[in-house]
């Protein structure tokens, strides 16, 4: 069983062609209320590739935390980890605009998943292969769980996002860490290429359209995407994180884990909304077979 330990939003998104400068009104082209989070995306990219996924994580009390809970059951999650609590259900604000996204995230009920929730489902994570962790929860909560996972030997994926509030300190706690370029810069304050020779077989770096890269021994490994027609990159990180997650769950080594992770996020954009585009198993062996 794979664990996420995350958020559950749902996103707010607006395309629109043009920015607004401050102060200044824009027409946009559309609005939709789409499910997201990152916890709820990486738990469902390992869902549709078909590993079995558990997820810890909180909801409000509002119809938006009905629906991400039936969701989630919907796409075959085990859902009993998740709590509803007395709070409005987390919020993505997402503005598109030329195939590029910006991101407001309110927390809500995320940021009421407490380390008495995960006391209580102590269980559900020893269970655990592997636990997923992001950084739409709480620090303590994040600094609890890894606790826990270093105290049962339980390997931890953990995706720096947002970076701001990330210790450099809990490094010797995790397996694998997947920053993206601008995260790798915000927590060790230099640039990939230098944090990566620090860290070998343990970061992995995501490059945008560029791919990935994570040093396995002692050079640099770039591993580049797959060129495709993006039409929303949200949630193309989180479908590497997931992704990444099943493949070292089905045994596959790391340097086949980043190739199989890094041909599913460049699936996971050719369609809208975080989780539209995540692919199946057959699909990601259908793309990489042609290559
Ligand atoms: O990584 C994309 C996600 O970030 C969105 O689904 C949004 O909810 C934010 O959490």
């Amino acid at each position: 069983m794979i664990t996420v330990i995350g958020s559950i939003n749902m996103d707010v998104v607006v395309d629109t062609d043009i920015f607004p400068r401050q102060g200044e009104t824009v027409q946009g082209k559309s609005f939709t209320t789409i499910p997201g989070g990152k916890g709820a995306n990486q738990a469902v990219a390992v869902a549709r590739l078909g590993s079995p996924i558990r997820m810890i994580g909180a909801v409000g009390n509002d119809s938006f935390g009905k629906e991400l809970y039936d969701h989630l059951a919907n796409e075959k999650i085990d859902v009993s980890g998740i709590v509803k609590m007395n709070n409005s259900t987390g919020i993505a604000n997402i503005l598109l605009h030329n195939q590029d996204n910006r991101i407001i995230f309110v927390p809500g009920a995320n940021f009421d998943l407490n380390v008495e929730i995960i006391d209580a489902n102590i269980q559900l994570i020893r269970e655990s292969k592997i636990v997923i962790l992001q950084m739409e929860i709480p620090v303590p909560t994040i600094e609890h769980i890894l606790s826990i996972c270093e105290k049962h030997s339980i390997p931890v994926l953990l995706n720096p996002a947002p970076a701001a509030n990330f210790r450099k300190e809990w490094m010797d706690k995790i397996t694998y860490l997947t920053p993206n370029e601008t995260e790798c810069e915000v927590i060790f304050g230099e640039d990939w290429e230098t944090v990566l020779k620090q860290y070998p077989n343990k970061i992995i770096v995501t490059l945008g359209d560029e791919g990935a890269a994570y040093i396995n021994g002692t050079e640099i490994i770039r591993v580049p995407s797959f060129k495709t027609t993006a039409v929303d990159t949200t949630g193309a990180g989180d479908t590497f994180n997931g992704a990444f997650a099943h493949a070292i769950y089905s045994g596959k080594t790391s340097d086949d884990a980043v190739k199989f992770a890094n041909i599913a996020a460049s699936l996971s954009v050719e369609k809208f909304g975080a989780q539209g585009g995540m692919p199946t198993e057959e699909e990601v062996y259908a793309r990489l077979g042609g290559h």
